[in-house]
């Protein structure tokens, strides 16, 4: 039977090119920053509860940054593994001039000066509580993360990372106005020219658990939950996000991605500001599970996701599968 139909939706989808010419969202290599562990050790370890990435050693690191900028990947989020002896309660080695992040940096620009870097701003690993602020024990055994003391400390790590050569720092710790300080302290000191990536949206999630074994960095007490926000909330993202605008955040970032796509959406349509989004480590594992069980085709998995973050609203995605991406990318 002929049935008469003018309109046939299928007549878009009918061969390659014309799919293509109608495709909506486009993911590209250029779109995607590459997040790295680094310790200060001198071989590169595997990390068990992330599959396919290591702790590099500053070298290691070096010759990961030439693979990538190879490819086409050409910004890196540094994250640090810092030894326990030098961890303490005031977060000291956050801003230490001559620390792994600052030696770190100054020897990528050295020997990688294309690759952008953009340093974490948080003290949860160099702090031995584990947090990403300050914390307060009280005699009753309560216990509070001092919002003013940590942006205090944060704006020493910020201009630390600034003054090694951090192209844009990304502070994650959510404290209350710690990009208007961040940015105070950056200006005072001559370096108007670094940029604010800022988590604005940063869940309390049970997606960050395989980082934390990463960087040995999980709270020692309480959780996380009084500075990230709740998962059920999303008018208070809108919020957060346009408060780091006003303070003079340069690109505002949703964490996690993947399950958060309405919140990218939402934060996108609310700011016009550049807009981040950060595949975080359960995310990446859920997919290296599945691919590695033969239960998913793990290039096609991949590359749905990340067009999927980009579909949602992010102009860039942070995601520990970038370089693997970009291969991808280039055979398509
Ligand atoms: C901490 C920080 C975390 C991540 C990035 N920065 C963990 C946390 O908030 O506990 C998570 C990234 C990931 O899971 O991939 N400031």
């Amino acid at each position: 039977m002929i049935i008469h139909l003018p309109i046939r939706p299928r007549r878009n989808r009918k061969s390659e090119t014309i799919r293509e010419l109608i495709r909506e969202t486009r993911l590209s290599t250029s779109d995607l920053i590459y997040p790295v562990f680094v310790h200060e050790g001198t071989h590169n370890e595997p990390i068990d509860s992330l599959p396919g990435c290591n702790r590099w050693s500053i070298k290691g690191l070096v010759e990961e940054a030439k693979r990538s900028m190879d490819l086409g990947i050409k910004s890196m989020v540094l994250f640090p593994v810092i030894p326990d002896n030098k961890k303490n309660s005031d977060a000291t080695e956050s801003y230490n001039p001559d620390g792994l992040i600052p030696q770190t940096i100054l020897t990528l620009k050295d020997q990688v000066p294309d690759m952008t870097i953009i340093t974490d701003v948080a003290l949860d690993p160099y702090n031995s509580d584990g947090h990403d602020g300050i914390v307060e024990f009280r005699i009753d055994g309560s216990m509070e993360i001092l919002n003013d003391a940590s942006v205090e400390v944060l704006c020493k790590q910020a201009l630390c990372h600034a003054d090694a050569g951090a192209d844009i720092v990304a502070p994650s710790d959510m404290m209350d106005g710690r990009i208007a300080a961040i940015r105070a302290t950056l200006d005072s000191e001559a370096l108007d020219d670094v940029s604010i990536m800022a988590y604005s949206a940063k869940y309390a999630s049970a997606l960050y658990g395989p980082f934390r074994g990463a960087l040995d960095s999980s709270p020692k007490a309480g959780d996380k939950k009084t500075y990230q926000m709740d998962p059920a909330n999303s008018r208070e993202a809108i919020r957060e996000a346009q408060l780091d605008e006003n303070e003079g955040a340069d690109i505002v970032l949703v964490k996690p991605a993947g399950i958060y796509g309405d919140i990218i959406s939402k934060i996108k349509a609310n700011t016009m500001l550049p807009v981040a989004a950060y595949q975080v480590s359960g995310e990446y594992l859920m997919i290296k599970a599945a691919a590695q069980s033969g239960w998913l085709d793990e290039k096609s998995i991949v590359l749905e996701s990340l067009t999927s973050i980009r579909r949602a609203g992010a102009d860039m995605i942070l995601t520990y599968f970038a370089p693997q991406a970009a291969q991808w990318l280039r055979e398509k």
